[in-house]
């Protein structure tokens, strides 16, 4: 009740994020880092407005690159009543510990969580998967890689026929050029859209397998 007078934050070390508060505000839990939110604050509703234009089914096999506090788990049971299998790759040990300890995400015969880089993950995986949500962020900024052709060719190759992606794509990329050479080698293979300043800052990518 007293979050609602004012927020209650608490600060986190982690090694791969730096300083993250987990805030009480307005009877809500958040996740944030110095300059974001990672989970359940402005996450939500940049989801909120994603789902507008994909859609996850009841029972998609779904593959979440950065799990953070497990805000698209919570949003995908509770809007689709997403039943099926989720595999969620997180970097940062102590995000996942949050995640468990703080956020309630448990693993379970339907969600397991890897600790590992995503790089690596999308690499080595020999499963497939309905649906990709690629929401990876250090502190407010996607690492170089995450727009390379050769993270997306394996995006790609692990899509199952029909599969779709969502791409949190970066805060205040207007005009840039870092998602051009995604949509070029992606182009000609499947269905992409582009939507700019959701919730004023994000760049979201969607893509369907043709
Ligand atoms: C915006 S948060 C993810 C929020 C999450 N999708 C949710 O639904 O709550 C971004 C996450 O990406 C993670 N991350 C950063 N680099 C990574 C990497 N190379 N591999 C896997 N996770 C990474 C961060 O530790 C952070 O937890």
């Amino acid at each position: 009740m007293l979050s609602f007078l004012w927020p209650i934050t608490q600060k986190v070390a982690s090694e791969i994020n730096g300083d993250v508060e987990i805030t009480w505000y307005q009877g809500k839990k958040l996740l944030d880092t110095k300059n974001a939110n990672f989970s359940y604050g402005s996450l939500d509703l940049i989801l909120e407005e994603a789902f507008k234009y994909t859609h996850i089914k009841q029972k998609d096999t779904v593959l979440i690159l950065g799990l953070g506090g497990g805000n698209f788990i919570k949003k995908i049971q509770q809007d689709f009543l997403h039943t099926g299998k989720i595999t969620a790759v997180e970097l940062d040990k102590e995000i996942i510990r949050i995640a468990k300890d703080e956020f309630g995400i448990n693993t379970n015969d339907k969600i397991e969580i890897f600790h590992q880089d995503a790089a690596k993950f999308i690499k080595n995986t020999k499963n497939t998967y309905d649906f990709i949500f690629v929401d990876i962020f250090v502190d407010n900024l996607v690492p170089d890689f995450f727009y390379s052709t050769v993270f997306w060719n394996s995006i790609y190759s692990v899509l199952k026929p029909k599969g779709r992606f969502l791409f949190n794509a970066g805060i205040l990329l207007k005009n840039s050029t870092k998602l051009d050479l995604i949509v070029q080698s992606l182009d000609k293979k499947m269905i992409l859209f582009k939507k700019e300043g959701i919730n004023k800052t994000n760049t979201l990518l969607f893509g369907e397998k043709s």
